[in-house]
Parts: C-alpha cells; structure tokens; sequence
C-alpha cells in the first residue's frame, strides 16, 4: 500500500505501526495523536528500527488530521483503554466523542479510505462509524475475531505442545466475555480438536479465551494487551495489502446474515483490497446459534446506550 494512518500512538497503535512496518506492508504510515509528541515520538522510534528490520517505510506523527489525506487505510486505535475491573462497554461514553472526531477527520480528508476499528467496545464503534459515514460496510469493520482466535490457538498450542501454525480456530460474536468460540471448527492439521484434548480442558480454554484481555489487564495493571492486537490488525491489513481473500473473524455490519439485522459483530469475512469483500455464513446448530444471539444481544444492549448519547 502506499499510505496507512493510524490513529492513536499509544500501545496498541504504536505496536501495529510496528508490525506493519516489519512486514513492508505500505510505504508511508502515520500515526495521529492528540500528543504530538507521542506520536512524532514513535514515529521515529519505529523508523530508527528500519535499517535493523530491513523496511523502506517512512514514518511520520503529527497532531493534525489533514495529514490523513490519501490514506487507504485508517486504522483507530485512539480513546481510553479500559482499567483493571471495567468492561469494554464502560468506555464507550468516553470513547464516541473521539470517535466522532476522528470519523470527521477521515470523512473529510480520505474519503475513500478503509476503516479498521481496533478502539473498544469495537463492535459498537463499528456501528457508530458505519451510521455516521454512510459509506458501504466493506469499507468499515472491526479488529476482534482475529487477536481472540489468536488467543485461543495459543492456548491449544500450550496445552497441546504442538505448532500453533497448525491450529485453527475461530472466535465469532461479538469481542466481549459473551463471545463464541466455534470449537467444531476448531483443528490442529485439520484434525478436530476433540481428537487431542479432553471435554473439560477444551471447556477451561473456551472460558479462559473469552476473558483473555482482562486476563493480560488484570497481569499489567496499568495497560491492556498490545502486542497480540497489534499482530491481528497488521495481519488483517497484509490481507487487505497483498489482496489475499483470506478469510478472518472480523466485526461487520450484518444485514441479514446469521439471521440479524443492523448490528456490527464478528462474523467470518472474505479479507481482500476493496476491504471486507464479503461475509461467510456458516451453517450454526442451536447452541452456536443460541450463543451467537446471546452474544448479539449485549452488543445490542450498547447500541441501545448508544442511541442515547
Ligand atoms: C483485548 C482488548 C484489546 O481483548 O479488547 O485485549
């Protein structure tokens, strides 16, 4: 790609700014925050380490939303992390106005950008951007899926002791303590996973998923995890770069599929250049699709909050 923005150069954008330096993913990446310093601070940082990770991509930080302009992807990352003890739901009051803001920014400076969502309770700020913009959903979705797959097939692999590169998993709903775990998809080298670990463990990994990022918050204390979010929006943007059709856990707008209307949640998507190319419906038995709906309806829950702010 040629330009990706990245808004907020706290952990979480600073890490993805990282990885996606490190793969060669865009020529020119920038990273926006209302600390100029912080993000011209990182910028530099990250630059300084092109020559040791062999990447050409300039950096650049800056305050002002005008250096957004032409970006093929915008990346948010920007708004206050959740502390030890709240939900992903608790920041969302604080956290709209700066997405308003942001939204605004990218509206009037990059049009035709895509947008990718990384800043909590995302699946609501998914929504959030979609109703404000107007613009088609393939050009507006979440990271969640993703880094919460991620998570799990780490906790496969550390079970198990085999490759994590030979696990698939698949985290579907909606990126809270309700989401839904798709263990009949789950293998290890295409083998269910049933195969390798017993009804009890693989019940403590599905639990221990879902509450994965309080997990790590919980641990530091004075920060969420970084590195593992970071690494799942630079691997959805290497889809997006290098046209790959991947198909990712990924928060959309759903009109209709998984039998639910106006609402952003993690479903599977088609990841390619024109962005969310399209979604995958998965035949669901009652259970999953009982879960899907529960995990649905507390996405609801926030929508309906939403509306009142
Ligand atoms: C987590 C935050 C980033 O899951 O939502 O760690």
């Amino acid at each position: 790609m040629n330009k990706i923005t990245i808004v907020g150069a706290g952990r979480v954008g600073e890490s993805t700014a990282q990885f996606i330096a490190a793969k060669n993913l865009s020529r020119e990446i920038v990273l926006l925050d209302i600390h100029k310093g912080a993000a011209q601070g990182a910028a530099l940082d990250i630059q300084e380490v092109s020559p040791l990770f062999c990447y050409d991509t300039r950096l650049i930080g800056g305050v002002d939303h005008r250096l957004m302009a032409d970006s093929e992807i915008i990346i948010i990352t920007a708004g206050l992390p959740r502390k030890p003890g709240m939900s992903r739901s608790d920041v969302l009051a604080s956290n709209i106005p700066i997405m308003d803001s942001v939204i605004d920014g990218a509206m009037q400076y990059a049009p035709d950008a895509i947008l990718l969502f990384v800043t909590n309770p995302v699946d609501v700020i998914t929504y959030f951007a979609f109703n404000k913009t107007g613009w088609p959903r393939n050009r507006i979705f979440g990271q969640a899926g993703v880094l919460d797959s991620s998570r799990m097939a780490s906790f496969i692999a550390m079970e198990t002791g085999f490759s994590s590169m030979d696990i698939d998993t698949m985290v579907l709903g909606g990126h809270g303590d309700t989401m839904v775990p798709m263990l009949r998809y789950c293998t290890i080298s295409g083998i269910p996973v049933e195969h390798f670990i017993e009804k009890d463990k693989l019940d403590a990994i599905v639990e221990r998923t879902r509450v994965g990022g309080a997990e790590i918050l919980g641990l530091r204390q004075i920060s969420s995890a970084y590195d593992a979010p970071a690494a799942s929006v630079a691997e959805m943007v290497d889809a997006i770069a290098h046209n790959r059709h991947r198909i990712l856990p990924t928060v959309c707008l759903l009109d209709g599929e998984y039998s639910q209307h106006d609402i952003a949640i993690g479903v599977p998507a088609v990841l390619g250049q024109s962005g969310m190319e399209s979604i995958i419906e998965l035949p669901m038995n009652a259970d999953e699709q009982a879960m899907f709906n529960h995990s649905a309806e507390l996405v609801r829950k926030d929508l309906a909050m939403l509306k009142t702010m």
